[in-house]
């Protein structure tokens, strides 16, 4: 599994503001996006292009642009949703699929309550959008989704990731390159409740209030 942890003075501060309580929704939601749009730009590093030739006002050229089939982005309902926009800003061509899971609390598996994506997803790469990395449970549930649907590769957006989820996802994946996780912080734990700390709270609630 790929791991990459953004290290920006950008990345920091935005974090560092999303974090404090204080910090309201509105603020909240702009910054999320914010960082998203950062993150997006790391996790992109591999998106397939393909070589072209154009003309410049002034002499031939040769450039590259994105390949097709075009990137599949996929957020996880609820909270995913506030990362679409900011991902989509650097990817306007990306096709959206939704993914929602819910965890039994009996067996704890993760199991998809809604799935709006294409059967098949051959040569696809996948960008799962989870701002919160804490067990690792959701995420792991739906990179095999999207691998079982022949997915070429799923790299994984989360604002922020507990050392258990990583190691979780990790386990869950094994040493398969084709999946990846981009993600601002990597926190000290998870606590009793399976919350990030110190974290920034639930993500949902802070971007859409408690419903
Ligand atoms: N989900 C959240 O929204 N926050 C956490 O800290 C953990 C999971």
């Amino acid at each position: 599994m790929r791991l990459h942890v953004a290290d920006h003075p950008l990345v920091a501060h935005k974090l560092t503001v999303l974090r404090d309580r204080e910090t309201d929704s509105p603020t909240f939601r702009r910054l999320a996006d914010e960082l998203v749009t950062l993150l997006a730009y790391e996790a992109t590093r591999d998106v397939r292009t393909t070589t072209v030739e154009l003309r410049t006002p002034v002499a031939a050229a040769t450039g590259i642009r994105l390949a097709t089939p075009k990137p599949l982005v996929v957020p996880i309902l609820r909270a995913g949703l506030g990362m679409l926009d900011g991902m989509t800003r650097l990817l306007p061509t990306a096709e959206v699929g939704f993914l929602g899971m819910i965890r039994d609390e009996k067996t704890l598996e993760a199991t998809t309550y809604a799935n709006r994506l294409p059967d098949d997803l051959s040569g696809r790469q996948c960008y799962v959008l989870d701002p919160m990395l804490a067990t690792g449970g959701t995420l792991a549930a739906a990179v095999h989704f999207l691998l079982d649907k022949g997915a070429e590769d799923v790299t994984a957006l989360c604002l922020l990731a507990a050392p258990e989820g990583i190691a979780n996802l990790r386990e869950a994946v094994g040493d398969d390159d084709r999946v990846g996780v981009v993600t601002a912080g990597v926190d000290e734990r998870l606590d009793a409740d399976g919350y990030i700390v110190p974290g920034l709270g639930d993500a949902g609630d802070r971007l859409y209030g408690v419903v």
